[in-house]
């Protein structure tokens, strides 16, 4: 993790990996256990499904376009926020929302 995290976005990292997954900033490590405690208290039930499921956020979200993505603008009169974890959200749509 630590190799890993001072190599962030180059090529070259996944050469030296072993692990499957080449995205250090992805939905599973980094949103989704946000999202099961900040949104999944009113959305586990709600028909639109989970937010801390993949599936969910990336058809509320426009990869590299946060201010044009629902999971993270919010809808109008919406009861939630984000707060201080608006800037991992954001960063992780601009870099495509990998999963
Ligand atoms: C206090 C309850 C509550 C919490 C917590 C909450 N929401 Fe919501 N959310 C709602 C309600 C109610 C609506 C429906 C609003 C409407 O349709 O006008 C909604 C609608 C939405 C929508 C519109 C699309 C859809 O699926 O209905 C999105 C996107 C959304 N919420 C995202 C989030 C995210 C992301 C979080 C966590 C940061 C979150 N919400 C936390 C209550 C909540």
């Amino acid at each position: 993790m630590i190799a890993c995290a001072a190599c962030v976005g180059l090529a070259a990292c996944s050469e030296t990996s072993s692990t499957p997954s080449p995205e250090p900033a992805g939905f599973a490590d980094r949103i989704a256990p946000l999202a099961a405690e900040r949104c999944d208290g009113c959305h586990a039930t709600a028909p639109g499904g989970s937010m801390a499921a993949y599936r969910t956020a990336r058809s509320l979200v426009t990869p590299g376009k946060p201010d044009e993505s629902l999971y993270y603008t919010l809808p109008a009169r919406h009861p939630a926020a984000w707060g201080d974890a608006a800037g991992l959200v954001r960063a992780w749509i601009e870099a495509g929302a990998p999963e």
